[in-house]
């Protein structure tokens, strides 16, 4: 969360934050309840204006009334006083019709409140009408700040960027066009998230898991994210896009890269992009080969007869891949990242799991020796645990594992934001940290494209998985064949 200086800073402050896409997903779930709870918190500026633009026809207030019956949120006390600076706008950014309406309303806005405020355009649209809707920015001189000072611009765009690299490199251009890298917050909402954010505290703010935190002492790690839910809603979306590139593409390797990356020298966006880029770069590209070998692709029982999904759509609900970092501290261990929708359940975790040694004095305790590992569990109940060999009480003598647990729940009793909530406070306050370098797309995007264009003719065969499970069996002998087993993440951590 800011501190304290940061929060009177925003205070006095003044911005007006367009959203494209205000009917859509995104808006309801995510943007107008983050800031419905900054408003509610009083942690946006004092002279705040929402224009919500999207092209179905609402007057301003049909649409406070429809965000009030469909905004995801459980506590709606004090909608109305939000409703208020909020204005709805009917327009479509990618055919060029009725930004003139935007252009006049920022300006209404400006002279009322006498100032020069931060414009923040969200776009929460569709990735294909993108390169559309910046160049309507340039026709209408949208990119072009406030005319009393040269207020820049912030723009605010929602991954996947692309669809691959080349058409990263093509989105890219053309936000070039109109924007500086300065202006440019590409989110990967997981990086918002407080147990995310805990990880470069957990590994550098303590001196205990530093030294033992290479090959020598880690055997493995497993990053999972799994999800109750399926496609829902977003099937045109998601049928075009997949697993892979929904989710291992950016959330799992920014996970995979903040466990793994070396010690930035301060918290400033240059020096953590700097070292996260080096670890995505060495990350070994797989081969033809090695993707038949080393990933799995499935698809859940009845995916295919979901809402807008081409029925006989080939697009995985599940991905998993095994990647290998090459580098000196993480030579020879593995890297199962995992994710899949329709799964038993809703959790992400990385586990790191230790390399069992012989301790040979306990040779009599245990059939075999229990390894230690540690679980960051990023949702739900976040926490730590740590799983340790304990001597069972009693006149026996055997060991058990046992978990040590550090929970946000228990140990803190402020809330915890929401990760969106963080990052807009994040734009207003102009600070990219927890926000994509073009670099780090680019190099995410030549991890991928070779393991979606094998994907892409059928290699390996598309599994199929029952609804409720961890996934194909197909995940199992996968990581079995190593010689390893699943741990499946510890649905109980934390659970009070
Ligand atoms: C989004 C994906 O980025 O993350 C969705 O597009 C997914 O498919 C969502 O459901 C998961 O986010 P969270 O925060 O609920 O884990």
């Amino acid at each position: 969360m800011a501190k304290q200086h940061d929060i009177d800073k925003i205070r006095k402050s003044s911005a007006v934050f367009v959203i494209f896409g205000a009917t859509g997903d995104l808006s309801k779930k995510r943007i107008f309840p983050a800031l419905f709870k900054l408003f509610k918190n009083k942690l946006l500026p004092e002279k705040f204006k929402v224009l919500a633009c999207a092209r179905t026809k609402f007057s301003s207030e049909q649409f406070r009334s429809y965000l009030f019956e469909n905004i995801v949120i459980k506590e709606k006390d004090g909608f109305d006083n939000f409703g208020k600076i909020v204005d709805y706008l009917s327009l479509d950014v990618a055919k060029d019709i009725n930004l003139s309406h935007l252009t006049k309303a920022i300006d209404i806005f400006e002279n009322e409140i006498e100032t020069c405020p931060q414009r923040i355009f969200y776009m929460a649209v569709s990735p294909s009408i993108l390169k559309d809707s910046f160049e309507n920015f340039g026709k209408n001189n949208l990119h072009i700040g406030c005319t009393k000072h040269m207020n820049k611009p912030r723009v605010i765009i929602e991954k996947p960027f692309g669809s691959d690299l080349k058409s990263a490199q093509e989105l890219n251009l053309i936000l070039r066009k109109y924007f500086n890298d300065d202006q440019i917050y590409r989110i990967d909402h997981y990086l918002g998230k407080e147990t995310v954010q805990n990880i470069f505290a957990f590994r550098f703010a303590n001196e205990i898991f530093e030294p033992v935190w290479n090959n020598k002492y880690i055997d493995h790690v497993q990053i999972t994210t799994a999800e109750y839910i399926g496609v829902e809603k977003r099937g045109e979306f998601y049928d075009r896009t997949g697993a892979l590139r929904d989710i291992v593409q950016n959330h799992l390797l920014q996970l995979l890269s903040l466990i793994t990356m070396e010690q930035p020298q301060n918290f400033r966006a240059q020096s953590i992009n700097e070292k996260k880029l080096e670890i995505i770069k060495s990350i070994k590209k797989l081969s033809g080969d090695e993707t038949q070998n080393s990933t799995v692709r499935g698809q859940y029982e009845g995916y295919l007869r979901e809402e807008k999904i081409n029925p006989k759509s080939q697009t995985e609900s599940y991905a998993l891949i095994k990647l290998a970092i090459e580098n000196e501290r993480w030579q020879g261990v593995p890297f199962y990242l995992r994710t899949g929708k329709k799964l038993t359940g809703k959790v992400t975790s990385i586990i790191i799991q230790f390399k069992e040694k012989g301790h040979k004095l306990f040779e009599n305790f245990w059939e075999s020796p229990l390894p230690n590992h540690i679980t960051i569990q990023i949702q739900p109940n976040e926490g730590i645990g740590i799983r340790l060999a304990a001597k069972k009480p009693g006149l026996e003598s055997s060991l058990e594992p046992v978990d040590m647990e550090f929970c946000y729940k228990t140990s803190f009793d402020t809330p915890q934001p929401e990760a969106y909530e963080r990052l807009l406070l994040d734009v207003i306050l102009a600070d990219q940290s927890l926000f994509l370098s073009q670099e780090i797309v680019e190099e995410s995007w030549k991890i991928i494209d070779p393991i979606e264009n094998v994907w892409q003719v059928g290699k390996p065969k598309l599994a199929t998985y029952k609804v409720g499970t961890w996934g194909p069996e197909e995940a199992n002998d996968l990581i079995e064949k190593d010689g390893r087993k699943w741990l499946q993440p510890l649905l109980t951590i934390c659970k009070i």
